[in-house]
């Protein structure tokens, strides 16, 4: 099987693998997300669906999905921020277990920042789970750095979490 991952838009009709893709993430990534199983879970379908159908009708929003061949192996969102003018943010990253390390991510994440320069922003922000893990390598070799002091990952959790800046200028 070829291991060349296609990275696009997500299609209107596909909020079933977006949903499938943002569950396992949660599931199998649960500390590197801001967001948990438990929130995300009772969403029902029509949520999902308009959730995705919101990202790929505006201008502002780029849900990716990773693809080999048919199969949707990877997910990310970039949404430029208006209230922060020049900034876009990068959310949902993630790779399934068995396809990493075949530099997916690292594609999902430069057609991020593509898109994000292409719109015109001056900056891409994130925020990344502290600690030595293969998220922040990526980040740090695609010339992200630390941007502000870090935060909980979630309200009243021990985790924190370290913003990160990319120059797009
Ligand atoms: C972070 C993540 C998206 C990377 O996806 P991936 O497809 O495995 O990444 P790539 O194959 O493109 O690797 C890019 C770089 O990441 C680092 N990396 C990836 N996997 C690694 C591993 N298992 N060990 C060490 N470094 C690793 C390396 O620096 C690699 O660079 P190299 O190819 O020059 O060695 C993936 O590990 C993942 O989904 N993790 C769980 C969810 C997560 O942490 N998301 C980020 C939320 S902010």
């Amino acid at each position: 099987m070829s291991r060349t991952a296609i990275i696009e838009r997500f299609r209107a009709d596909e909020w079933p693998s977006y949903r499938n893709l943002r569950l396992r993430a949660l599931t199998e990534s649960p500390d590197a997300f801001g967001s948990t199983l438990a929130q995300e879970l009772p969403r029902s379908d029509e949520e999902w669906e308009q959730r995705l159908l919101s990202g790929i009708g505006s201008a502002t929003d780029l849900p990716l999905v990773a693809r080999l061949g048919t199969a949707p192996v990877g997910l990310a969102w970039c949404r430029l921020q208006h209230a922060e003018h020049g900034t876009a943010s990068l959310y949902q990253v993630w790779i399934a277990p068995e396809h990493r390390g075949c530099g997916i991510g690292r594609c999902l994440i430069e057609t991020s920042v593509d898109w994000a320069r292409m719109k015109g922003a001056q900056q891409l922000a994130l925020s990344v789970t502290c600690g030595d893990t293969p998220a922040r390598r990526v980040y740090e070799q695609l010339g992200f750095i630390p941007a502000g002091q870090p935060q909980p990952l979630r309200p009243g959790s021990d985790l924190m979490e370290q913003p990160m800046m990319l120059s797009l200028i």
